[in-house]
Formats: structure tokens, sequence, C-alpha cells
């Protein structure tokens, strides 16, 4: 069994990466900061639900993506894939209430802590690297002892990046996705002819999802602002055969994860997987 590693795997996009990995028979780690499941899953209808069963069957891991020593350990084990899904949408450690609580007050306050450079960029390049060594270690000690029959498993990282950003979206969000992807790329991506700059370990998967909605809510900003941005793609499909470029369809977190999971299966993928490749999902 192959086991998935998601950072961030409580969160509104990451707890389906992990019930569609679980669905797909993977094993499953989530790592955060509160090692908790996503609160709207914990409670005990959701424990009961047949429909909930896999929260029961992802291991909840309390770690820091910025602190490396909460989850070597970990890395050095089994762990086949990593995906980091994690980042703000806006430099403000308040926005996600905001969605749910509309208050232009609560815009102003910047946390110096929660930039696009530090949570978009670095944690991810930071996770990368860590993965990497601890899997030139595991290679290192498995010449020895061959004992780690999961290195032959074309082992995958997977980064949350994101389409082109709408008009309101800040510049610094998409730039400092499209950086990351940049390093990312080049510091990993295995050439053509075999090489790469660093001697690569994994397979880097970056997924580009758009503004994402869950398929079973409905209610709720999210729901709301999901109908509106769907209404102005169908007219923008209709009446303007989609020459208005900012004007980008949603998608499912469902949709994003059921494409990744298939992304991480198919032993030769690597790179981008672009908007119109989720939405086949
Ligand atoms: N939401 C969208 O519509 C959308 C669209 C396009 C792209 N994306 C991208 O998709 C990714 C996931 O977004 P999301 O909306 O699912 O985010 P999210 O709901 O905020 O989830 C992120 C999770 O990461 C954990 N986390 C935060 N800081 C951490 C740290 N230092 N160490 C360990 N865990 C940490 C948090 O849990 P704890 O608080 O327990 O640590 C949180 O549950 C992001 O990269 C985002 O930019 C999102």
């Amino acid at each position: 069994m192959q086991t998935i590693l998601v950072f961030g795997g409580n969160g509104f996009l990451g707890k389906r990466i992990c019930q569609s990995a679980i669905n797909s028979g993977f094993k499953v780690l989530s790592l955060s900061r509160s090692g908790r499941p996503p609160a709207s899953l914990n409670t005990e209808k959701h424990k009961n639900s047949t429909t909930s069963q896999w929260v029961n069957e992802v291991n909840w891991i309390k770690a820091d993506i910025f602190d490396p020593n909460s989850y070597k350990h970990l890395l050095n084990q089994n762990i086949n894939h990593v995906v980091h899904s994690i980042g703000v949408l806006l430099e403000n450690s308040n926005y996600k209430s905001l969605m749910n609580s509309p208050s232009a007050s609560s815009l102003s306050k910047v946390n110096n802590e929660q930039t696009y450079e530090r949570i978009n960029k670095q944690s991810a390049l930071l996770l990368a690297s860590t993965f990497h060594d601890s899997l030139l270690e595991r290679k290192k000690s498995s010449s020895m002892n061959e004992n780690d029959s999961s290195l032959n498993q074309n082992c995958s990282f997977t980064y949350i990046s994101a389409d082109k950003g709408f008009p309101l979206i800040p510049k610094g969000y998409i730039n400092s996705k499209r950086e990351t992807e940049f390093e990312l790329l080049q510091k990993y991506l295995k050439q053509k002819d075999g090489s790469s700059n660093t001697s690569s370990s994994f397979r880097p998967i970056i997924m580009r999802p758009g503004f994402m909605f869950d398929e079973t809510l409905n209610t709720g900003t999210r729901s709301y602002l999901n109908s509106v941005l769907s209404a102005l793609d169908n007219t923008n499909q209709s009446l303007f055969q989609n020459k208005l470029p900012f004007i980008r369809p949603t998608v499912s977190t469902q949709a994003v994860s059921n494409c990744l999971i298939s992304e991480i299966k198919d032993k030769n993928f690597t790179g981008v997987v672009s908007l119109e490749e989720i939405l086949k999902f």
C-alpha cells in the first residue's frame, strides 16, 4: 500500500484530497498545526455516518511546516507522495473567516507572518527540500539493506498552485504561486535526457485550480460566490465565445482531488495540470 502525506489535509481542499486518496486505497497522513480532522467533519454525527468513514481512516497528525523536526521522522518512513495544500489568498490571517462573514474592517490588519513569500512560497520549498533529502537518505540506506521497496514507486511532490487570478485577486498571490512553480520545476523536474538540476528524487506535480467550491455545501459566502462566478462564466461562453479571458470557470474540490490522485497514480506524469485538465474530472 502506498502512503500519501498531505500538509494542510484538514483544510478546505486538503480534506477532499485525503478522502479521495483513502477511496483510492492509499494510506493517508494529514499534517497540520492543530493535528485535528476538519472541524466540519469532527462531530459525533459525522463520526458515525458511513459517508464519513474515511475520516476515521486518515492519520491526523500535529506538525508545523516551518519546523521540519516536527515531521522529518515521518518522511523518513515509507512515504511515497507528499502534497502541499497550504496557502494564503490575502496577506491577512482573517480572510478565511471573512469568507464566512464579510466585513471590511477585518481586512485592514496585516499579519507579518502570513505573507505570500512565507506561506505560499517558502513553506513549499522547505517541504520539498526536506522530502528530497529524506528520499536521498532512504535511497542510501536502502542500497545497503534493500528493505525500502517504496522507493521504486516513482515518488511525487505536489504543489497546489492556482489558475490565473480574477481581477480582484492581488497580483502578489499569483506571482508567489508562479515563482514557486518555477523553482520546484527547475530544481526537481527530470529533463527528457534524464538529467535535472538536483539529483531528482520525486516527480513534481503542479495543480492549477481556479476558485473552488465543495460539492456537498450549498450555503455560505463561498457557495454564493460560486453561483455568481458560474453565471458570469456561462455568459462569457454563450454571449462572448469565451473572449473575456479574466472570467474563468469555478471547480469543485472533489474534481481537483480526483484529478490529483489520478496524476499521482500515473507513474509517468510530472509537470503542470491546468484548470482545463482538472475540469475533465
Ligand atoms: N480556496 C480556493 O478557492 C483556492 C483556489 C485556488 C488555489 N487554492 C490553493 O489551494 C491550497 C489549499 O487552500 P485551502 O483553501 O484548502 O486552504 P485552507 O483551508 O486554509 O487549508 C490549509 C490548512 O493548512 C494548515 N496549515 C496552515 N499553516 C500551517 C503550518 N504552518 N503548518 C502546518 N499546517 C498548516 C491549516 O490547518 P491548521 O490551522 O490546523 O494548521 C489549514 O487547515 C492553497 O495553496 C491555496 O492557495 C485555493
